[in-house]
């Protein structure tokens, strides 16, 4: 990847004050880009856009939740006082286990807002204010969409949704210039996600030996696979799902 590859382009990162999207921030950041943070906590957003310029990069941010449409939309608005939208990532999520027989409607609900319903939300706020044609739209997916886990109902359904979002709005947006892409990551190192889903060094041994690489992954990882899809390498990408993810998609191979 080329250091200044994104100079001169805005990217707004919604849930990039923490974890995978940060991750992704501070590496468009560092190519350039001028990231725009967006979530919930004024304080996250503070921290994490103090971060990427005490590093040398260009930041900038405010709060809202992506639940909200009128908040979302009002985020857009102070993103674009900087110009035209090139890069858009979509990331905010929540997780948490629980059995499907015992998870509240609002439990259920509170993920489908937050993951599938916010990603609407993003890319219906944004897509006025992309770069047409040039600009990339990319959705922070994972492997339970294509994948049943137990405890995770709600996340599977949500983000399974997201996968075929992504397909509907690159089928749509595709004609004006605007790729939309998913990334599904594997489980990734010191994020919140992975402190809830596997709260025991005994869980995280058990999942590591489950994996065919063997590992969990890391954000810089996943913000290598997001410069490729927003970059001129990915120009001729859109509609796709993007698996980083040590292989957890395959689901456990048997006797390997
Ligand atoms: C059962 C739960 C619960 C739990 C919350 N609820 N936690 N139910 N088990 N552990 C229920 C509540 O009781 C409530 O239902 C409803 O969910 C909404 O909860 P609130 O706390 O009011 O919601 P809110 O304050 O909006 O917070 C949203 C949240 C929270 C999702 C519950 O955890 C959050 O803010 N998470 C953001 C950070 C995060 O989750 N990061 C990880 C993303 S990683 P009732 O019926 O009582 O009203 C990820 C990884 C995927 O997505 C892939 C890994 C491989
Ligand atoms: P994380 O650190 O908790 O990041 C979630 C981000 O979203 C935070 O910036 C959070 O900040 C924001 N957010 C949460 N709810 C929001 C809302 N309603 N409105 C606006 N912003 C909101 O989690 P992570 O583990 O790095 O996960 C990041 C992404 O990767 C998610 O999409 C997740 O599903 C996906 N993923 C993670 C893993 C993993 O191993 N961790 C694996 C596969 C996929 P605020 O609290 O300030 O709102």
């Amino acid at each position: 990847m080329r250091v200044g590859q994104f100079s001169g382009k805005n990217a707004i990162v919604f849930g990039g004050t923490s974890g995978i999207n940060l991750g992704i921030a501070k590496m468009l950041a560092e190519k350039g880009a001028h990231t725009f943070l967006v979530s919930r906590s004024s304080e996250k957003v503070e921290s994490a856009v103090a971060e990427i310029v005490a590093a040398g990069g260009k930041a900038s941010g405010c709060p809202a939740d992506v639940r909200d449409y009128d908040q979302v939309e009002a985020a857009v608005a102070k993103a674009v006082e900087l110009g035209e939208i090139d890069i858009v990532i979509s990331g905010a999520a929540g997780n948490f286990l629980a059995p499907a027989a015992e998870m509240s409607s609002n439990a259920f609900r509170t993920v489908i807002d937050i993951d599938l319903v916010g990603t609407f939300h993003t890319a219906r706020a944004t897509f006025a204010h992309m770069r047409k044609p040039g600009s990339s739209f990319i959705a922070i997916t994972a492997p339970q969409a294509v994948k049943p886990m137990g405890g995770q109902a709600h996340v599977c359904a949500a983000k399974a949704g997201i996968n075929m979002l992504i397909k509907c709005l690159a089928f749509e947006w595709g004609p004006q210039g605007v790729r939309v892409n998913g990334i599904s990551p594997g489980p990734i190192v010191d994020t919140e996600g992975m402190r809830r889903l596997a709260p025991t060094p005994e869980i995280n041994a058990a999942l590591t030996a489950a994996l065919p690489l063997r590992r969990y992954g890391r954000a810089d990882e996943i913000a290598s696979a997001a410069c490729y899809l927003a970059g001129e390498e990915g120009a001729y990408v859109t509609g796709t799902i993007l698996d980083v993810d040590g292989g957890t998609a395959l689901g456990s191979g048997g006797l390997a």
